[in-house]
């Protein structure tokens, strides 16, 4: 990841392209502040050469005009900010959307006064590239990002470059493919990260799953050679004020099993995405030194068809005790999750959030850009509200009662999946709920869609791993913290 300060607005530039900001207003685009001096190298003409390219100033706008020698650095690029430059979100976006276009160029300047920390959040997103399988390096990776703005806006911004690097380490983690991240590799890299930041870290192999009980990850693992593993990373602050619990879905490749997917294969590397949302999470946590005791739970398993597989009908003893008979098993994110979640909860946390891609019903129901929260009402709120100053897309959605009926086996305690389809997000959440209990404040995000990004990149998104959830994740930390994420 490139490197990003905040540097005196009236330092002499060494960039090769220098940013600023482009709102809409009744009368047409207008600079936004910060650019005055940018302007002035230029002998005031910037606005109109910007009206000459058509500019408007709407979000996802980003021109590019030469200097021709007038000024220390070659290119200028306005980017669009919307009507509202103020909205820390139309800042990320607007850093995000002018970085995209900038790989292959080495230093960066950003003149725009708006929310530092959000432009350099959406800065360092923007400029994310995954090159790791390309054989040659297409161009010279981005060094230096630097942000005109005063020193009060430090703190912000190595904040934002914390969460930006949790969110790209998930992109990296999603983005790898299947032959190379499964549970033993996936598992270790979560240990190799977890020690190098001085966290405590457990990984509980397929004998020590068989040892606990582990039913549901062991009859989901049962169909691959690659054999499931249980991830636990635990940071425990001194006077902390609170502990929370993350549990993250970590299916490193979903085929469905012998209940085999007929569609969106492609996407099913992704179903690791919660995993690894809660794994970058707690070392962002950690690096922010968050005083909140927070403990990651991460069952990883890859989901197959095979003559080991799990089938229809079968019925697995859960973590807890109890018992599931396997109606579908392309429903398998709710079983590794119950085995977690049970585990998580003997560490007495007082708070939980488990992060999934869970169901193609979400991206019915929300789109494939907004997560939907479900659980206690007044935490899913808290967490809605948390994902919002984060910049994130979500919704708080019901888990009616009911939808309970359904999940009733007639051999087991359970069924994984009821035999009418409606409302299968709230389904999944109500089978997870199941497994916590009731008093505690929980909430489950469903993040089948916004965790792949199957579409053309946008604003600081890019094609593929997009690392949703982990700045809900951070945020909701914080909050627990007391610490509302600083701006500007
Ligand atoms: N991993 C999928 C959910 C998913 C679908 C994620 C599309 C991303 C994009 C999950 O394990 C799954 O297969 N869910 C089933 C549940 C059904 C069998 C009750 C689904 O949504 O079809
Ligand atoms: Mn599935
Ligand atoms: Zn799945």
């Amino acid at each position: 990841m490139p490197s990003v300060s905040i540097i005196a607005p009236t330092t002499a530039l060494r960039a090769d392209a220098v940013v600023v900001g482009l709102r809409t207003t009744k009368n047409g685009p207008k600079l936004v502040d910060g650019a005055a001096s940018i302007d002035a190298a230029l002998g005031g003409r910037l606005h109109d050469a910007l009206r000459a390219l058509g500019a408007s100033g709407r979000p996802d706008e980003v021109l590019k005009v030469p200097t021709l020698g007038l000024a220390d650095f070659p290119l200028v690029v306005s980017t669009g900010l919307g009507d509202d430059p103020t909205s820390p979100e139309a800042a990320r976006r607007a850093a995000g959307a002018a970085l995209r276009t900038l790989s292959g160029h080495r230093r960066v300047h950003l003149a725009i006064d708006a929310d530092h920390g959000a432009l350099a959040e959406g800065a360092l997103l923007g400029a994310y590239t995954f090159t790791a399988y390309k054989s040659s390096p297409a161009k010279p990776a981005l060094r230096t990002i630097s942000i005109a703005g005063p020193t009060s806006a430090r703190a912000a911004v190595r904040r934002a470059a914390v969460v930006a690097e949790a969110v790209c380490r998930v992109r990296d983690l999603v983005n790898t493919p299947p032959n190379d991240l499964y549970p033993e590799t996936f598992a270790a890299r979560a240990a190799e990260l977890a020690k190098e930041a001085g966290l405590t870290v457990e990984v509980l192999d397929e004998k020590a799953l068989k040892k606990g009980k582990y039913g549901g990850i062991l009859g989901v693992g049962a169909g691959s050679v690659r054999g499931p593993r249980l991830v636990r990373i635990t940071y425990r602050p001194a006077r902390a004020k609170a502990h929370l619990a993350l549990v993250g879905k970590g299916i490193t490749f979903d085929s469905g099993g012998l209940n085999l997917k007929t569609a969106n294969l492609l996407w099913m590397k992704s179903d690791m995405g919660g995993a690894a949302a809660v794994i970058a999470s707690i070392l962002a946590i950690a690096a922010l030194k968050l005083p909140v005791s927070v403990t990651a739970t991460a069952p990883m398993a890859e989901n197959m068809p095979s003559g080991t597989s799990y089938r229809p009908s079968d019925v697995l003893r859960m973590y807890d005790g109890s018992t599931v008979e396997v109606g579908d098993t392309d429903a398998e994110g709710r079983l590794v999750l119950a085995d977690a979640i049970t585990r998580a909860l003997e560490d007495e946390p007082d708070h939980l959030i488990e992060i999934s891609t869970l169901t193609g019903a979400q991206l019915v129901a929300l789109g494939p850009r907004m997560m939907g929260a479900m659980g206690a009402p007044e935490w899913r709120d808290t967490v809605v509200a948390a994902a919002g100053t984060a910049g994130e897309g979500i919704w708080p959605m019901p888990l009616p009662d009911e939808l309970r009926a359904g999940l009733d086996s007639p051999v087991a305690d359970l069924q994984n999946v009821p035999t009418e389809r409606w409302g299968g997000m709230l389904v999944a959440g109500r089978f997870l709920g199941e497994f916590v209990p009731a008093g505690l404040p929980w909430v489950h995000l469903d993040i089948a869609g916004p965790a792949f990004n199957n579409g053309g990149p946008r604003d600081y998104t890019p094609k593929g791993g997009t690392g949703a959830g982990v700045r809900t994740l951070i945020a909701a930390a914080e909050h627990l913290a007391g610490r509302a994420a600083p701006s500007r």
